[in-house]
């Protein structure tokens, strides 16, 4: 595919079919994307490929009440975990096949960032630190167009994220490393290929964020 249409087309796919993705399949992809720049070229990931059914289980059960802590303050019009903001919503049950049917999705990637290879160049300031995160999603970014290329689809989540210190014993997560993304993979029942993004000028200005729009 032309690299424009696929950046402008690759949108999450949290159905699968029953194809199986080989491990030399997920190893190309992984192959690929590790090309993917990183702050210093530290290039802070881990991946375990997750495939232990009672394993995904642990993953599902961790993640699933943070969906619901999710969807709860969706249910009350919030955006649940911003910055700034607590929200006092009751949980909300809302089916998630990712989760509920974690043991068939073709491929189960957990990502980590070694916190010792990263600058976290806004550590020191009053708000929480977000820069860190620039050396590991295009890594992650990367693994999901690799996987387009290769007839994949997937998605990204950050649900057990939430859940690291419970996650970390059974993923066996080294000291001083966090757990960023659980990424899903594999052959797409639908590839949701029209995606809604704001338009250039909803988020562009010049000189200024409160300056004049990029004509
Ligand atoms: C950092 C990040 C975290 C995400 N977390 C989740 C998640 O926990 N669960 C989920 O279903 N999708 C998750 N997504 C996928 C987004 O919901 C998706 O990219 C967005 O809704 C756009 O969807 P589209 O590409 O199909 O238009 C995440 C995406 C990113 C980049």
């Amino acid at each position: 595919m032309d690299l424009l249409d696929t950046l402008r087309s690759t949108g999450a796919v949290r159905g699968f079919t029953d194809d199986p993705v080989s491990d030399d399949t997920v190893a190309a992809v992984l192959d690929t994307a590790r090309f993917a720049p990183s702050g210093g070229n530290k290039q802070p990931w881990r991946v375990a490929v997750v495939k232990d059914p009672a394993l995904r289980d642990t993953m599902a059960g961790l993640m699933r009440p943070i969906w619901e802590e999710y969807m709860g303050a969706n249910a009350v019009g919030k955006r649940a975990f911003a910055f700034g903001r607590s929200i006092d919503a009751a949980p909300v049950a809302v089916p998630n096949p990712l989760i509920d049917e974690i043991r068939s999705v073709p491929v189960v990637l957990a990502v980590a960032a070694d916190l010792r290879d990263i600058a976290i160049m806004d550590g020191n300031l009053d708000r929480p630190p977000v820069v860190g995160g620039a050396s590991i999603y295009p890594f992650c970014w990367s693994i999901l167009l690799a996987a387009r290329a290769h007839g994949l689809g997937g998605v990204m989540t950050t649900f057990l994220s939430r859940a690291e210190p419970a996650a970390a014993p059974h993923l066996g997560l080294p000291a001083d490393h966090a757990l960023v993304a659980t990424i899903f993979l594999g052959v797409p029942t639908h590839q949701n290929t029209k995606l809604r993004r704001n338009p250039v000028p909803t988020f562009t200005t010049v000189d200024r964020f409160d300056g004049a729009p990029l004509s």
